[in-house]
């Protein structure tokens, strides 16, 4: 296995909880399914957190252009909305007229159901190689009733289980 391959291979084994990031102003309407959303801090000014989007990804234009997001943490029922908005899932219909949504408080499209909901402004870009590294400062936060994140693993969704409880 080369390096490239053995990273790939050990990235796998890293689950992660699953995201879709939305935009919509000036540069459109656009979201992506992620699963590098990251805290960075809970202090400062204000909460933030990170995201890294390949740079061929139009929501990744579209957020440049549009200075601002929502991070819409996926509930663990919510393997269909990551499919739609990862390209895995063709319909003749737009991926924002089969998810249900509102705008938030800042424009941007608040996905319904998710575990919870993090409306950012846009504050620091990196292009690193192929991906850009966007920092979002945290405006407004909803959470749903219900905690439970979907998570991907090892080439599948998973929902995660706690180390007292029945698998
Ligand atoms: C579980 C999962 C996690 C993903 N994580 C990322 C990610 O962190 N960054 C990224 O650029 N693309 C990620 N992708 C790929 C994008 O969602 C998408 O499939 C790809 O960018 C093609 O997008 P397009 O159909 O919008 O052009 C992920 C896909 C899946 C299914």
């Amino acid at each position: 296995m080369d390096l490239r391959q053995s990273f790939v291979e050990g990235m796998a084994r890293a689950t992660t909880f699953v995201s879709v990031i939305t935009t919509d102003g000036p540069g459109g309407q656009h979201g992506v399914t992620v699963s590098s959303m990251t805290s960075v801090s809970a202090d400062g000014e204000a909460p933030s957190l990170l995201v890294c989007i390949h740079h061929k990804s139009p929501a990744v234009a579209a957020i440049l252009q549009n200075g601002a997001f929502c991070v819409n943490l996926l509930n663990a029922g919510q393997q269909a909305q990551s499919d739609i908005f990862a390209g895995r899932a063709p319909s003749d219909l737009a991926r924002f007229d089969r998810v249900d949504w509102q705008a938030g408080q800042g424009g941007q499209p608040v996905l319904a159901g998710a575990a919870a909901n993090f409306e950012c402004t846009l504050r620091s870009t990196l292009l690193w190689e192929t991906h850009h590294v966007l920092i979002g400062q945290v405006g407004a936060v909803h959470l749903s009733d219900n905690p439970d994140a979907l998570l991907y693993g090892q080439r599948s969704y998973r929902r995660a289980v706690g180390m007292d409880e029945r698998a």
